[in-house]
């Protein structure tokens, strides 16, 4: 069996990018054959390295506003490491229909809310200042629409009385971990039945 080729892209610490290449071995039908970043100081880097996974950096601060020209440089760099799949974990750049398409149902992306609820920034805020119950986190596939394609999985954790978006974040982080590789897994196995954990 070959396995289908996935690569990450991250804006910071790495943490899910972290979960997602440990998972990948064994019986898994993916591996991990690129983590990019579009910043030189994502933490992620050095730790995708020590994983032994190829790294590459595309600095968007260059482009300024050009988005287009900004995303050939990232479409360069994907293209040598000839992925199958396209893992946005925490990648803070909105991207433009067109690179959205190049890669149509081939790209998910982690979103730390309960979609279809606070799409875009500040979820853990806006979900405690709504008085909401419960939190959580949802994989899904990109599409033009702004966190709004399919639904792959989500998990979710209690809103706790104390909590503030750094401690509810946390609580979140911790299933995003779980999450992401679980459906990832399936994902490159060819399911796309939603998962809820
Ligand atoms: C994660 O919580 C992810 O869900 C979020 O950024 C964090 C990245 O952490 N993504 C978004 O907010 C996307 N709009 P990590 O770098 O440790 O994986």
């Amino acid at each position: 069996m070959s396995h289908k080729r996935v690569a990450i892209l991250i804006s910071g610490g790495g943490s899910n990018m972290v979960a997602l290449v440990r998972s990948m071995t064994g019986d898994h039908p993916a591996r991990p054959v690129l983590v990019l970043a579009n910043r030189p100081d994502a933490g992620g880097l050095k730790r995708a390295a020590a994983l032994g996974v190829p790294t590459a950096m595309v600095d968007h601060r260059p482009f300024g506003a050009d988005r287009t020209a900004f995303e050939a440089a990232l479409t360069a760099a994907l293209e040598q490491a000839r992925p199958d799949i396209i893992a946005l974990a925490g990648f803070m750049r909105i991207l433009t229909p067109a690179f959205i398409n190049r890669w149509k149902g081939r790209m998910l992306n982690i979103h730390p809310s309960l979609l279809p609820k606070y799409r875009g920034l500040h979820t853990h805020a806006r979900a405690i200042k709504a008085g909401d119950a419960e939190a959580g986190c949802s994989v899904h596939e990109v599409t033009a629409e702004l966190d709004g394609g399919p639904v792959l999985g989500q998990a979710r954790v209690p809103i706790l009385p104390d909590d503030t978006p750094e401690t509810l974040a946390a609580r979140v982080l911790e299933q995003e971990h779980r999450l992401y590789p679980a459906v990832l897994k399936r994902f490159a196995a060819g399911d796309r039945t939603p998962l809820y954990l």
